[in-house]
């Protein structure tokens, strides 16, 4: 049967008169899709199937979502049996300190722990607390890295022309969108990443004034950028020497990179480390987790975090049944993820080269993306806004569909092996990519 998106075509026509870029989010929308976005109806494992009944190999797992894969038979039941016995009761459930307790066990510096629903929420909730804590006014965030839709970090986490950018000594701070409160970003500080002498001079230009320093582990919103080796450490170290906190958003690289995260893939200690997407293997499930010394300001609202859905029990449900099956026989759910990247990356690597098409497959386990550059390998948001080919990726992206791939056509996004793919998909994606590469 020839490839059709006409049922998509159609439901996005639909949309037209009601919806907002056919979705509920501006990165889902025609802008990275080209005409129309396609509809996708329901997830196996590691496949997708749209509204056409078309098949795919999902590599983008809902933005990360998705560690598992779809329907994994053990979130299928925990999430029923908390749908049958009450979805959410807004009061203490013993779930909940199992998932605690679970937090606790696999994450170095979860001496306490409080749930939230999103990424962006458990981030807003680290700086109001690195504020309350220190009583100091800004957050220093660096370029490239976004944390969340809130007003604080809006700035510099859009690809934008390398001469719209300033010198890297002092980075143009350009928000990222309209409608910010307009002193939002007086206490921003953005500084470039990777560059440790950049951040020594941006902290002694602010003495005693910085509260928090926000970190990714791994840049994963300029595709995937790796932290040069001992970067984080000094990071750490600088922001311990000047008594101010050290905020890892582990978001993307939770329960992804290693059961502890970065944090223990780098042998780190930060202060406060965030956490969301793959928590809830597809629930919104978030977590800010850190120094019990420093978690204890939320008592009694000293320092305010609520949420009606905090801790919702079906999230809760799914993150515990999730949380044992990624580290079920000793972790073997990180060993299955970084062994498929590690093959996929590398064949990936040899087809562009036996192609002659200038590209590199910048990685780190199962984060991995595809970027269209002749450099050698992209270190920073500035190489990354020069450097790589977004338009070309796309183009290579939306041409894989048709041949049962999906992606995130996004260059500045990432894909994501789970736990669900497997040898074969590899196999899949490979051909496929190599007829792409022929047609465009
Ligand atoms: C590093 C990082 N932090 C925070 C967020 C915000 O998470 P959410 O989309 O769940 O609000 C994201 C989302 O992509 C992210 O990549």
């Amino acid at each position: 049967m020839p490839f059709t998106t006409e049922k998509s075509k159609q439901l996005y026509q639909r949309t037209l008169g009601v919806l907002i870029e056919a979705s509920s989010s501006s990165s889902r929308g025609p802008a990275n899709y080209g005409a129309y976005p396609i509809f996708m109806e329901r997830g196996r494992g590691s496949r997708l199937f749209d509204a056409d009944g078309n098949e795919y190999v999902d590599w983008m797992m809902a933005f990360g979502a998705l560690p598992l894969g779809h329907a994994h038979p053990e979130i299928v039941e925990a999430v029923a049996e908390a749908a049958s016995t009450g979805a959410h009761f807004a009061t203490a459930t013993s779930v909940e300190l199992e998932v605690a307790e679970m937090l606790k066990k696999i994450i170095p510096n979860a001496e306490r722990v409080r749930f939230a629903n999103t990424g962006t929420e458990a981030v807003m909730a680290a700086i109001r607390l690195a504020r309350g804590v220190t009583g100091r006014p800004k957050i220093l965030k660096f370029e490239g890295h976004y944390h969340g839709w809130h007003d604080d970090l809006l700035v510099g986490s859009n690809v934008l022309p390398p001469a719209a950018l300033g010198l890297p000594t002092d980075p143009v701070k350009i928000p990222d969108s309209s409608g910010l409160n307009r002193t939002a970003l007086d206490d921003t500080i953005v500084v470039p990443w990777n560059d440790l002498a950049l951040l020594e001079s941006a902290i002694d230009n602010h003495p005693g004034q910085i509260a928090a320093i926000i970190t990714e582990g791994i840049m994963a919103n300029m595709g995937v950028i790796p932290p040069s080796e001992g970067y984080l450490q000094a990071v750490q170290n600088l922001a311990r020497g000047n008594d101010i906190l050290f905020i890892l958003d582990e978001t993307v690289t939770g329960f992804r990179i290693a059961p502890g995260g970065c944090q223990e893939y780098y042998k780190l200690s930060p202060d406060l480390a965030t956490f969301g997407k793959a928590l809830g293997a597809g629930l919104p499930v978030a977590a800010l987790v850190g120094r019990a010394d420093v978690m204890d300001a939320l008592q009694w609202g000293g320092v305010l975090h609520y949420g009606t859905h905090n801790g919702s029990r079906i999230g809760m449900y799914a993150a515990c049944a999730n949380l044992r099956v990624l580290t079920r026989d000793n972790n073997a759910a990180f060993r299955h993820t970084w062994k498929i990247s590690e093959r996929l990356c590398r064949c990936l690597t040899d087809l562009f080269r036996k192609k002659g098409r200038a590209a590199i497959v910048q990685s780190v386990g199962p984060m991995f993306q595809v970027m269209l550059t002749d450099r050698p390998a992209i270190r920073d948001y500035r190489e990354f806004c020069s450097y790589v080919d977004r338009g070309a990726f796309q183009k290579f992206v939306l041409s894989l569909f048709p041949l049962g791939v999906y992606a995130s056509p996004s260059a500045a996004l990432h894909s994501i092996v789970t736990l669900a793919h497997t040898e074969v998909d590899v196999d899949l994606t490979l051909a496929a990519a190599e007829k792409a590469l022929e047609s465009i």
